[in-house]
């Protein structure tokens, strides 16, 4: 299913600081620690790791908001949040996570953050969000050199998102000749698929192999994520803050128009394994 990209015009709110805070790092175990400092590799799909659940919220601060897409409320270089008037009641949620992020992100300075919010009506069969198992972050043949990857943090209230947790082969895959989400598809076994907690927040990174459920009655839905990202994240039907100067978005070809659906076997013995 195409994701219904509503234009939402939003006006001036609030600017604020961001201060460093030393905060518990939950299941502090986790790679997703190390690896949201790396940039971005293949190899790491073959190491499955869980979505980190960061506990209950209440999901009307988000019903309260219109629906946005990739929001921008922070630049690069800044510890400064421009917050648009229409997202007032999430602030303290959002001071809340990227308080969190502030510690356990030595780039958070450095790096943007884009909300997007999806208040939708799902229609019977169809997924809210993006059909199909993928990262959200994935690095593909769009990116020639790596960045460190980016980061987000998900929130869903019902039928909450779907998590693989078994290793993908990947890396022998040819990224700029093939749609490497179409190969998670062809792996994944939907015999062993998790669920998250609805209403629960999640910090995810790419290798985070997960899909929005196939829903099957209409239903009303709500949708959350905040991304962190090294690079503003520049996509045409971006929501606009008014609250930023220089909003440019140039009209753009999707990767995924010039990629194929992989038909490549799985080489285990590149992987050292054999059935
Ligand atoms: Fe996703």
């Amino acid at each position: 299913m195409k994701i219904d990209y509503r234009e939402a015009t939003v006006t001036a709110g609030e600017s604020f600081q961001i201060e460093k805070f030393w905060h518990p790092i939950i299941d502090a175990w986790s790679p997703l620690y190390r690896d949201i400092l790396e940039p971005f590799n293949f190899h790491k799909y073959t190491c499955p790791r869980l979505p980190i659940s960061m506990g209950a919220l209440d999901a009307a601060q988000f019903k309260a908001c219109p629906s946005v897409l990739r929001i921008p409320i922070k630049y690069g270089n800044s510890t400064d949040i421009r917050l648009p008037k229409e997202l007032f009641s999430i602030k303290d949620t959002l001071i809340r996570i990227l308080q969190y992020d502030y510690h356990i992100n030595p780039y958070f300075e450095e790096f943007f953050a884009h909300i997007t919010i999806d208040n939708s009506l799902v229609r019977a069969g169809g997924t809210q969000r993006f059909e199909g198992f993928h990262g959200d972050g994935l690095q593909g043949g769009k990116f020639k050199q790596k960045l460190v990857v980016e980061h987000s943090y998900i929130f869903v209230d019902k039928h909450p998102t779907e998590v693989s947790l078994q290793p993908f082969f990947v890396a022998h895959i040819n990224e700029d000749r093939y749609n490497i989400f179409k190969e998670f598809d062809k792996q994944v076994d939907r015999k062993a698929i998790y669920h998250t907690r609805p209403c629960h927040l999640y910090l995810i990174d790419p290798y985070i192999v997960h899909a929005s459920p196939v829903i099957h009655e209409v239903t009303s839905r709500t949708f959350f994520r905040l991304t962190m990202t090294p690079t503003e994240l520049l996509m045409p039907k971006n929501t606009i803050n008014p609250m930023f100067d220089g909003q440019n978005y140039p009209a753009r070809i999707d990767v995924r128009e010039f990629t194929a659906d992989p038909d490549v076997p799985v080489p285990l013995d590149y992987y050292g394994l054999q059935r």
